[in-house]
C-alpha cells in the first residue's frame, strides 16, 4: 500500500528513475502520485491526482537533477486530492511515507499549538512537521530520524529530503523498504521490481533502521545510530518481470506464467521420490492441528488446503480470516502449526496474527512469495511459493502456487503419518510434477473462458455455487470477478442455498456452478438443477471425468471441463476461474490491473 521511490546519483537522471519506478510501484496503490525534485537549493514538488499518468503530463517543463524521491498513493487519512498527495514538506524537510501513524492526531494537536499550519488531511503530513520541528532542535539528521522515531506509533517507512542536505534519507519501521546499489548511483523503493531497470543489487533495510545515500556511499545504522554492515542480495529473476512482454495487462501475463511458476515451487525441493521430498521440506510430523490463516486470496487459498489436508493427513485444520483471527480467542498449543499464507508478505493482519501466534510460544510456518518480507523474516519456517513478482493486483499465479504448496504440504504429512502408502504417494508425486505441463492444456482453453465471459459480462449479479472444496473455488472465482469487473457475485455452498439466497434467482440470472468433487458430485448437480429450474443460466464447470457420467446436458446453458489428476484438480479450476473472470473485465473496458479502490500489499489494517 503506497509506493516509495528515491535516486541520489547522476546529474539529470532523476526524474526518470523516478517516474520509471512509480510505473512499477502503481500497483501498490493509484489514488494520487507525486515527486520532489532536488537541486543545489531548491526542492520542486509536482503532484497529481489519479494515476501516473496525470502527473506525467505535468513534467513537461521540470528541471531535472540527481536528487529526488516518488510515491504513489493508496488514501487512508484524507481523501484522493493532490492536496492530500505525497510528497509533503514543511520547510526544512520533503517527505513520502508508507504505512499509517496512528498517534498522529495527537501529534498535530499540539504542533498546531506550536503554531504549525497543515495544508492537508493526512498523517504525513503531520510526521513531516515533527521532523522539522525535531530537527530544528537537534541539528542532526540522523539523532532527528530517530527520535522521531520514538514519537511516531504505527507502521511506516519514509523517504527523506533535507534542503540543506545533497543526500537522500531513509527509514522504516513497520512498511518495508529496500536500498538499491548502482554505479554512482543508488536507490530506495518499497519493493525491488521498481528499479529493476537500474540495478538488481539491493539491502533489505530492517525494522528501525536509518539509511543515508549519497551517489557513491551507503551507510545504514541500527537504532543505536551505530553503522551496521548490511547484506548485499542480488536479485536473479528477470527483468522482464516488470514488463508486459506483449500481454494486454499483466494478469493475463502472470496467469500465463502459472507454468514456469509451479517449475520454480517444485524445483526448490527434491522430487525423486517422497522420502527425498520429506526430507527436503520442513519437518511436520508431530503436529495434531493446523490453523491457517490469510487475507483475501491467501485465505481462499488456505480453504482449499483445508480440504487437501484435512483428506490425506486426517488431522483438523482451521481456516481464518487473519483480521478476525487476531482478536478472536484461538484454541492452538503446541501441538497445532499455524501456517499464515501471504503473497506480499507484508499484509499488516497476516503480520499481527503471526506475533500473536509466536508471542504465545507456538509454532509458525509462512507460505510466501516476497523473499526478506516482514512475515517470511518473522515466522520459524518459511516455504517460498517462487511465482516471481505479481504487478497485477489481483492475484493470479501466486494464489494457485499457495494451494500447490498446501498439496505438498498434505502429501508429505500425510506420507510421514503414515495416512497415505508409499505408493500412492509416489503416484500423487508423479501426478504433481506433471503439473506445469498438465497446466498447458488448460490454459488453451482461453477461448472457451472468453465465450462464457461474453455471456456473462454484461450481467448485474453473478452466483458462483459448488460444495466443499469447490465451495472453497467458488469463493475465489467470485472474487477474482468482483474485484476486476465491478459486478456484484456471491459464492454459495450449493447446498445451503434453498435456505434463504434462491429467492434471488430468477429469470437469466447467471450461476456459475463447479463440480470437481466426485464424492458429492450427485448432490451438486441436484442443486444446480433447482437453480435451473427457476429460470438460471448456469455455466457448469467440471472435469471431463464427471461430465462423460451424465447423458443429458439439461442441468446447464454452457460447459468448460478441465482433464488433470486429481490432487492438482483445484489448480486447474483455478485457472479457468482467473481466465473466465479476467475476459469478462476485458469485455468491460475495465483498467484490469488497476482496479479501483484496491492496492496490493495491504499494509494498514
Ligand atoms: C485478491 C487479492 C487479495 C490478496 C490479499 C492478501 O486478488 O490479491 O485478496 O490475496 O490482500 O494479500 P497477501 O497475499 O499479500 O497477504
Amino acid at each position: 500500500m503506497c509506493g516509495i521511490i528515491g535516486y541520489v546519483g547522476k546529474e539529470k537522471k532523476s526524474l526518470h528513475v523516478l517516474m520509471s519506478g512509480l510505473k512499477n510501484l502503481e500497483y501498490r496503490g493509484y489514488d494520487s502520485a507525486g515527486i520532489a525534485l532536488k537541486d543545489k537549493e531548491n526542492i520542486t514538488i509536482i503532484k497529481a491526482q489519479g494515476k501516473i499518468a496525470k502527473l506525467e503530463n505535468k513534467l513537461k517543463n521540470v528541471k531535472n537533477t540527481h536528487l529526488g524521491i516518488g510515491h504513489t498513493r493508496w488514501a487512508t487519512h484524507g481523501e484522493a486530492t493532490e492536496i492530500n498527495a505525497h510528497p509533503h514538506e514543511m520547510e526544512n524537510i520533503t517527505i513520502v511515507h508508507n504505512g499509517i501513524i496512528e498517534n498522529y492526531e495527537k501529534i498535530k494537536r499540539q504542533l498546531i499549538k506550536e503554531g504549525y499550519k497543515f495544508k492537508s488531511e493526512t498523517d504525513t503530513e503531520v510526521a513531516c512537521a515533527l521532523f522539522n520541528k525535531i530537527y530544528k532542535e537537534e541539528q542532526d539528521k540522523l539523532k532527528t530520524l530517530k527520535k522521531v522515531n520514538t514519537i511516531l506509533r504505527g507502521s511506516y517507512a519514509f523517504g527523506i529530503l533535507f534542503k540543506d542536505d545533497d543526500r537522500l534519507y531513509a527509514m522504516r519501521k513497520d512498511s518495508p523498504l529496500i536500498i538499491g546499489l548502482g554505479k554512482d548511483e543508488n536507490y530506495i523503493a518499497s519493493d525491488v521490481p521498481a528499479i529493476l531497470e537500474f540495478t538488481n543489487k539491493y539491502i533489505l533495510l530492517d525494522k528501525n533502521e536509518y539509511a543515508v545515500l549519497d551517489k557513491e556511499n551507503i551507510c545504514i545504522y541500527n537504532d543505536n545510530l551505530e553503522k551496521i554492515d548490511k547484506k548485499i542480495n542480488t536479485y536473479e529473476g528477470s527483468k522482464e518481470v516488470a514488463m508486459k512482454n506483449g500481454y494486454d495487462h499483466f494478469m493475463i501475463k502472470e496467469i500465463n506464467e502459472e507454468t514456469t511458476v509451479f517449475d520454480n515451487l517444485l524445483n526448490q525441493f527434491d522430487m525423486s521420490s517422497i522420502e527425498a521430498l520429506t526430507k527436503s521440506m520442513p519437518k511436520l510430523k508431530k503436529y495434531e492441528k493446523i490453523d491457517i490463516v490469510g487475507c483475501g486470496s491467501a485465505y481462499h487459498a488456505g480453504l482449499v488446503g483445508k480440504s487437501i489436508i484435512e483428506e490425506y493427513v486426517n488431522i483438523p485444520v482451521n481456516v481464518k480470516i487473519a483480521s478476525e483471527y487476531r482478536y478472536n480467542k484461538n484454541f492452538n498449543d503446541k501441538k497445532t502449526l499455524t501456517i499464515l499464507i501471504s503473497q506480499s508478505g507484508e499484509t499488516a493482519d497476516t503480520l499481527a496474527a503471526l506475533r500473536k501466534t509466536k508471542e504465545k510460544g507456538f509454532d509458525t510456518l509462512a507460505i510466501i512469495n516476497t523473499v526478506g518480507s516482514s512475515i517470511a523474516r518473522e515466522a520459524d519456517n518459511v516455504l517460498y511459493i517462487k511465482a516471481g513478482p505479481e504487478i497485477s493486483v489481483a492475484t493470479t499465479k501466486a494464489y494457485s502456487a499457495q494451494i500447490l504448496m498446501l498439496i505438498l504440504i498434505a502429501l508429505v504429512m500425510g506420507y510421514s503419518s503414515n495416512n497415505i502408502s508409499k505408493t500412492k504417494s509416489e503416484s500423487i508425486l508423479k501426478d504433481i510434477k506433471m503439473l506445469s505441463e498438465s497446466i498447458k492444456r488448460t490454459l488453451n482453453k482461453e477461448n472457451e473462458c472468453k465465450k462464457i465471459a461474453k455471456k456473462l459480462y454484461k450481467a448485474n449479479d453473478i452466483f458462483y455455487i459448488g460444495r466443499s472444496i469447490d465451495y472453497s473455488l467458488c469463493m475465489e472465482g467470485s472474487l477474482k470477478l468482483k474485484e476486476i469487473s465491478y459486478i456484484h457475485s456471491e459464492s454459495y455452498a450449493a447446498g445451503e442455498l434453498k435456505h434463504g439466497t434462491i429467492s434471488l434467482i430468477e429469470k437469466n440470472t447467471p450461476v456459475v456452478a463447479i463440480v470437481t468433487d466426485e464424492t458429492i458430485e450427485e448432490k451438486t448437480i441436484s442443486n444446480i438443477k433447482e437453480v435451473k429450474a427457476r429460470g438460471a443460466n448456469v455455466t457448469l464447470i467440471t472435469t471431463d471425468k464427471i461430465l462423460k457420467k451424465y447423458k443429458t446436458s439439461d442441468f446447464y446453458d454452457q460447459c468448460i471441463t478441465i482433464n488433470s489428476k486429481e490432487i492438482t484438480t483445484s489448480i486447474h479450476i483455478a485457472t479457468i476461474l482467473q481466465l473466465t473472470a479476467y475476459h469478462v473485465a476485458n469485455f468491460k473496458g475495465l483498467d484490469i490491473d488497476k482496479p479501483r479502490n484496491l492496492a496490493k500489499s495491504v499494509t494498514v489494517e
